[in-house]
């Protein structure tokens, strides 16, 4: 089976014309576009092969919650995926790991596959504590995981590896696969409806090396995402891989 890479477009393009045409480009099978909100349902009707994601939603089905979309409305306009607990939600809006586990509860009542983003800070992985901070991150979830069924994308994204944080220097292929090893071991009762994906600075130079281990269903992309050129080539590398 192909590995899946799932597009994390953040808070781009500008204009629909644009979303439109970088959405034509990435519909290709095992490719997931988590678009802004408001491109969501346009590029819905030009999509023959790629599925459609968010970038979030509500913890609640519906009512009185201004500014939010719930996961109900978006399966209703065709969506399947949602990206849950990002970096930048949790370090700009807030977010926390309680948060995290209410949105997972509503997003798989409302029968989409979320993914749900994990991983450390620079500071936690100089300190050693990335087991400790994945822990916590998974452990606030475990309930929802016992209690609602459902299949869950967890993506491994170290925070100090994402290119808009202007990093220095990004995780090894090797370390990602310890984290995602630990993370696997740690989830292991629900093995049978899990996937592991990586992110962070994932382009088409380093692609195979982050995804060629069997365990790893995929990658998260960011910035690459957004390059048609670059996107197109990712795509091309993981279906000649399959
Ligand atoms: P990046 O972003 O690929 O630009 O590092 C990944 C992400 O934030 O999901």
């Amino acid at each position: 089976m192909g590995k899946t890479l799932v597009a994390n477009w953040k808070m781009n393009p500008q204009s629909e014309r644009e979303a439109i045409k970088l959405a034509k480009i990435s519909d290709k099978e095992n490719v997931v576009i988590c678009a802004p909100f408001l491109f969501l349902l346009p590029i819905k009707k030009i999509l023959k092969k790629a599925k459609l994601g968010a970038q979030d939603c509500s913890f609640e089905s519906k009512g009185a919650f201004t500014g939010q979309i719930s996961p109900t409305q978006l399966k209703k306009i065709g969506a399947s995926y949602v990206i849950l607990g990002h970096s930048e939600r949790r370090i700009y809006l807030g977010e926390t790991n309680e948060t995290v586990a209410k949105k997972l509860r509503a997003a798989l009542d409302a029968k989409l596959i979320p993914i749900v983003c994990v991983g450390e800070t620079k500071s936690e992985h100089e300190r050693s504590e990335t087991e400790a901070v994945l822990s916590r991150q998974l452990g606030a979830i475990e309930e929802v995981l016992n209690a609602v069924p459902g299949n869950i994308f967890i993506a491994y994204e170290p925070i100090w590896s994402i290119s808009t944080f202007k990093t220095d220097k990004i995780i090894t292929p090797a370390e990602a696969q310890v984290a995602i090893s630990f993370i696997k071991n740690r989830t292991s009762r629900f093995h049978e409806r899990l996937q592991f994906l990586y992110g962070g600075s994932v382009t088409d130079k380093n692609l195979l090396n982050f995804i060629e281990p069997e365990f790893i269903s995929g990658a998260l992309v960011g910035s690459a995402s957004i390059s048609a050129t670059i996107f197109s080539k990712m795509i091309r590398i993981n279906h000649s891989n399959e």
